[in-house]
């Protein structure tokens, strides 16, 4: 499919629409807007606090109000939506998670104060329980086991306490198998048929979480790995029926995590469901761009908009990021 008859040299010239400027942008395939982005937020309790996280550079932790004002320029840049993760330190968090359910958390807090401040920006909620069990697992854990049908309970309610508080996406990151068809049902029996759910679907068992667990405060607090829920980075065909299953059961979209090491599954998931499939650049991707060029081995700038392209380019409809802010006000100056 898509075969054009080639030419051949010397009629045929690759380098000639590559030659000048008004060119290349004329013949580029993919192109970035700030509304290919939802940015990631990283929240802690407290009033005027950013606090910086020290694996990533220019990622702060931002109180409610904080967070309200980082609302305020995602809007000006013309970032449709932003996605929260709670900090918690280790003395708020409990074996089960019961923060999760509390309708006064810091994730509800940070909604409420988002929306009074930008109603009509779109706020994403991550879906698990890794940001208050004091194990750091996104489930509950009994006798060393993760447990999915118990879980998925918890994170229905801890849902519907998110979609009470403002929340417009439900982004479940647990990997729990089902749990998407019970949130479904969860939020349309309380009301809530126009929350969205964009789920983890293809998230992998990645080293390149390490920042975030540092910034969300479950880095010192986890105990082993997810690599009995999360997948194997090995595997690619098993990614199909992740994906397959979530939106059986009513997922609005899907996400690959995380990207840049995954882009040959972004774009086999777009190319076998066409259906809106987003990707996160992790925490770990931004870190190694940031690192390298704050010891002047890259470009920054470029390195971060030839990866942020490069997703698109793989088929992703929309990028989760730490770059968001950054990068949309390059694509605003430009
Ligand atoms: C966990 C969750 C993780 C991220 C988002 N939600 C990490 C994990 O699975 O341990 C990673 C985000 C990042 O690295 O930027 N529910």
């Amino acid at each position: 499919m898509n075969k054009r008859p080639l030419a051949r040299f010397p009629a045929l010239r690759l380098r000639r629409p590559r030659m000048s400027d008004w060119s290349r942008r004329l013949y580029a395939e993919t192109r970035l807007s700030p509304d290919d982005f939802l940015w990631a937020i990283i929240l802690k309790d407290g009033e005027g606090v950013r606090e910086p996280i020290e694996a990533m550079p220019g990622v702060f932790r931002l109180s409610p109000d904080e967070a309200a004002k980082a609302a305020k320029q995602a809007k000006s840049l013309g970032i449709p939506a932003l996605a929260l993760f709670p900090y918690t330190d280790a003395d708020g968090r409990t074996p089960a998670g019961e923060e999760a359910l509390n309708p006064d958390n810091l994730m509800c807090r940070a909604a409420r104060a988002i929306k009074d401040a930008v109603p009509d920006i779109g706020l994403m909620a991550d879906v698990a329980l890794d940001p208050y069990t004091d194990h750091g697992h996104d489930g509950l854990l009994k006798d060393g086991e993760i447990l999915n049908d118990e879980t998925i309970e918890v994170l229905v309610a801890q849902s519907v306490n998110q979609a009470r508080a403002g929340f417009d996406i439900m982004a479940p990151s647990d990997m729990m198998d089902g749990r998407v068809g019970a949130i479904r049902a969860g939020l349309d029996a309380e009301g809530f048929q126009n929350v969205q759910i964009m789920a983890y679907a293809a998230k992998y068992a990645s080293a390149f979480y390490g920042p975030y667990r540092e910034a969300i405060g479950s880095a010192g607090v986890l105990k082993g790995d997810k690599r009995t829920y999360q997948m194997n980075p090995a595997n690619s065909d098993e990614a199909l029926p992740e994906v397959a299953l979530d939106l059986a059961e009513g997922a609005d979209s899907v996400m690959v995590k995380p990207g840049g090491a995954y882009l040959d599954i972004v774009r086999r998931v777009k190319d076998a469901f066409r259906a809106p499939t987003f990707v996160f650049q992790v925490s770990g991707e931004y870190a190694m761009i940031k690192a390298a060029s704050a010891n002047g081995w890259l470009d920054g700038e470029r390195a971060m908009m030839e990866s942020l392209l490069a997703f698109k380019r793989a088929g992703a409809d929309g990028i989760i990021t730490y770059f968001a802010a950054e990068a949309a006000a390059l694509l605003q100056k430009n």
